[in-house]
């Protein structure tokens, strides 16, 4: 979610790191900052906002000659994004950047208060370097107290540090979180989180394993395994800055639906306690205070609000009203202090929810709010806020930003459920094993997208589409219409499956494309017996399940789970690439698409 960059060599070390986060700046920018080291004298620089500001106060700077440098641009996830809070974080005479979350920080810095240590910031990253200095401190050597370091870190990281005690060189650190080490031609060395940074500036490569550390010094780069040394082997850069901002994929979309398996780990990391769910900010007194929940929001948020509805009365037991934020506004809704008010957004700046979040307030309601981007209108607004940790989205078409916002209004689902009793014991486990199971539900491999791309051709006429589905895939289909419309600007609809007798079924002949879910775990029966009355209509039936439906016209096949959450998340991403690969073929614009934005700041 954040970038780093680092460089050891003799060039303009401002210039080098600037550069290099300026082509990360698209993974977050709440705030940046860089440390260089020259002659044992080391300075570092913090600004927050975008990296322009951080430019701006460098201005006047100047670090030529050798030496080394890291910096960092921060997408806040610990701690709001403040210039304490932005990284390098210091020690006494070491600093560090990392991308990631280090799970164990809570325990880690108890331990470091109790041996004298002062924190700074509200970061989980400040331990590294404090525990760095305490080893070095306690007798060990720069790197055997890096390795000490690393040994107690639990969670995800991609991390750099520098210190006094070792001039010219990078300590470096990786598992679950990217990290490259490249080389130019005249061997001075640097490291990025995404070869974005280094593409045009070194000409070779070495992408680190997880679970693996290091040191590099001009000339020479230890990298080592949980088994012993790695014999480095680099790489040549591929030559295209603009494919690789895209990690490969052709539209940003393709690359966010493809996210979606690690962004979801990120949002599920350090929330999660053995069979507890933990929630910075959400306190047992806020929970105490609930006898019903509103969840407002617009667009592709209002269907993560109508999903988180089905979860919180099934498995919450609360009662829950869902409404669209413009509509909301005006309709002089009756509220109770006992409600509480969730408002969901990607960006926390949407007009007409921010507007429904303000009307809460003034009624006095309880407020949350479930959004990405830390210091956002709507995070500042409301009383609680739990942060989705999605990273960027550049898609207009949302769709990691949605992934998360129901996986964070799940776990919040849980710990009410568990607050309340409505979920204890074996059901409880359950539910968090099946949670926990979503990122590697995700890891779907390249068979599903050829598979789509091929039926997709099938899709390009006709006079219109339903999207049909129960329960939560209901709000699913409607997501999965609104993606097609939104990219392909074909009609679609989404409409409850057992509805569709009521009026639509009229529409449906050889022309009518039906996209029926049917999943295994939740009322298979009943979608089967709507999709065989639309079948008997002569409609075309695309059908998306782990079993064959017989009548189908076309048919995806998704794998057999044992919750049905997990093929909800399954089914989303079937969705997400079947309106991509037809929005491809019909030649629009998959990342822009005609007449929409991203953010909507507006009535
Ligand atoms: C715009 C975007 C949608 C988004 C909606 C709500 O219409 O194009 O993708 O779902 O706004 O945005 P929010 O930032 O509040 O989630």
């Amino acid at each position: 979610m954040c970038g780093i960059v680092g460089f050891i060599g003799n060039k303009e070390k401002k210039d080098v790191v600037l550069s290099g986060l300026k082509e990360l700046e698209y993974r977050g920018y709440d705030s940046a900052g860089m440390a260089v080291l020259n002659d044992e004298e080391i300075r570092y620089f913090k600004a927050v906002g975008k990296l322009e500001n951080l430019a701006n106060k460098m201005q006047d700077e100047s670090f030529l000659g050798f030496g080394v440098a890291i910096g960092h641009t921060r997408w806040a996830t610990h701690g709001k994004p403040t210039e304490i809070n932005a990284h390098p974080h210091l020690g006494e005479h070491s600093f560090v950047v990392h991308n990631g979350i280090i799970e164990n920080y809570a325990e880690l810095k108890d331990e470091l208060i109790k041996e004298g240590v002062h924190f700074a910031s509200q970061t989980d990253t400040e331990v590294i370097v404090h525990l760095f200095e305490l080893n070095l401190k306690q007798g060990l050597d720069a790197k055997s107290a890096w390795e000490a370091t690393i040994a107690r870190l639990r969670g995800a990281y991609a991390t750099l540090l520098i210190s006094k005690t070792a001039p010219g060189v990078i300590f470096f650190a990786k598992d679950a979180a990217p990290l490259a080490i490249a080389k130019d031609s005249a061997g001075e060395i640097f490291f990025a989180s995404s070869d974005a940074a280094l593409i045009g500036v070194a000409k070779e490569v070495l992408y680190l394993e997880d679970k693996s550390h290091g040191f590099a010094s001009l000339g020479e780069i230890k990298i080592y395994s949980a088994n012993g040394e790695i014999k480095p082997a680099f790489t040549a850069l591929p030559p295209d800055k603009s494919y690789a901002q895209k990690e490969g994929y052709r539209y940003f979309m393709e690359k966010e639906i493809y996210e979606q398996s690690s962004v979801i780990a990120d949002a599920l990391m350090g929330r999660i306690k053995g069979s507890e769910v933990v929630l910075e900010g959400v306190s047992d007194e806020l929970l105490g205070e609930i006898d019903e929940i509103i969840l407002c929001a617009c667009g592709t948020s209002y269907h993560a609000a109508l999903v988180a509805g089905y979860l919180f009365e099934r498995v919450a037991r609360v009662r829950c009203k869902i409404a669209i934020a413009s509509e909301f506004r005006y309709s002089e809704p009756v509220l109770n202090e006992r409600s509480l008010f969730i408002a969901i957004s990607q960006s926390g700046e949407t007009a007409d929810t921010l507007e429904a979040l303000k009307i809460a307030k003034a009624a006095n309601l309880k407020s949350l709010a479930i959004c990405n981007v830390d210091n956002s209108s709507m995070v500042r607004l409301a009383d609680a806020s739990l942060l989705t940790r999605a990273g960027i989205e550049k898609g207009v078409a949302s769709t990691k930003a949605f992934a998360t916002q129901i996986i964070t209004l799940w776990l919040f689902v849980l710990r009410l459920a568990s607050f309340k009793g409505t979920l204890r014991g074996e059901a409880l486990e359950r539910e968090i094993t099946a949670i926990k199971h979503i990122p590697s539900v995700l890891n779907i491999g390249n068979e599903l997208q050829e598979k789509i791309r091929r039926i997709s051709k099938h899709y390009l006429h006709g006079h219109g589409f339903f999207f049909i589905g129960r329960d939560v895939f209901y709000p699913l289909a409607l997501e999965g219409a609104l993606k097609l419309k939104e990219i392909s600007y074909l009609h679609a609809e989404g409409y409850p499956a057992g509805e569709m007798k009521h009026g639509p079924i009229a529409l449906a002949d050889e022309r009518l494309f039906c996209v029926v879910l049917m999943p295994k775990n939740l009322l298979y029966e009943k979608v089967k017996s709507n999709a065989q009355e639309l079948a008997a209509r002569d409609a075309n039936i695309l059908a998306i399940s782990p079993d064959e439906f017989e009548l189908s016209d076309d048919f995806i096949r998704t794998s057999a789970q044992t919750h049905y959450m997990a093929e909800f998340f399954e089914m989303m991403m079937v969705l997400q690439i079947f309106a991509l690969e037809v929005s491809i073929r019909l030649g629009n614009d998959v990342d822009m698409p005609r007449n929409l934005a991203k953010s909507v700041t507006v009535e």
